[in-house]
């Protein structure tokens, strides 16, 4: 199976950029951090401490089904046989994803499932560890990143366009704790692998991105 890793930083349109790419090469696209989304969910609805590792995993040896299935050709999550697939995406999910991913416990859960999809399929798999830690054999990896002023521009006319009353400066300084969060947590930080290929975004819109992607997929693959 052909298995293209690509990771990198909040903000940096991983998840669009692949999903096109994907659609565009034939291969399916499986986005991990909803994995991670759905355990976040699970605890919060277990009402569990999500500061307290011990209670995150103590929900994960539970009664607990965390299934990814492909309905129309694309990745939806199901939580004890519930269809969570829009319930992963606000923003407590987000946080509680964020606090149960550095949880030992849930990346060893979760990794079989990643392991799995990708031996079963011809995919682009996006993360933070997929070309570190999951898939080390994947035949592509690319580090996708822009700069954190770049990715605060982005996200902060999302939130705009959305309605909401958020200043830019904030936005900024929220993305760059999240980057430090994340490249400086004990377990699997966020980091390019050392045989990835480094695409920055920061200067190219949308489809210029997509492109790029798909280019750099092709000629390396
Ligand atoms: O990409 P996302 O925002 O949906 O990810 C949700 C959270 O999961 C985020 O805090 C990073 C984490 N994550 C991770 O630790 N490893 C992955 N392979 C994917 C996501």
């Amino acid at each position: 199976m052909i298995n293209i890793a690509i990771d990198g930083p909040a903000g940096a349109g991983k998840s669009t950029i692949s999903k096109k790419a994907a659609a565009e090469l034939g291969y399916i696209y499986i986005d991990t951090g909803a994995l991670y989304r759905t355990v976040g969910l699970a605890v919060t609805r277990k009402g569990a401490d999500l500061s307290s590792p011990e209670e995150i995993a103590s929900v994960l040896t539970g009664d607990i089904s965390v299934e990814l299935k492909f309905i129309d050709g694309e990745q939806r999550m199901f939580l004890n046989g519930e269809d969570v697939s829009n319930k992963i995406r606000t923003p407590e999910a987000s946080l509680a994803a964020s606090k149960v991913s550095a949880v030992p416990a849930v990346r060893t859960y979760l990794f079989d499932l990643q392991k799995k999809m990708a031996k079963e399929n011809n995919c682009i798999m996006d993360g933070r560890d997929i070309g570190t830690v999951v898939l080390p054999d994947a035949q592509v990896k690319i580090f996708l990143t822009a700069s954190p002023q770049a990715r605060a521009k982005r996200r902060y006319k999302e939130l705009i366009e959305k309605g909401m009353e958020v200043k830019y400066e904030d936005v900024l300084s929220d993305m760059i704790k999240r980057d430090y969060d994340d490249s400086h947590r004990a377990i699997a930080p966020l980091k390019k692998a050392d045989d990835a290929i480094l695409c920055d975004t920061s200067d190219i819109d949308l489809e210029q991105s997509i492109e790029l992607i798909i280019r750099t997929i092709r000629e390396n693959i």
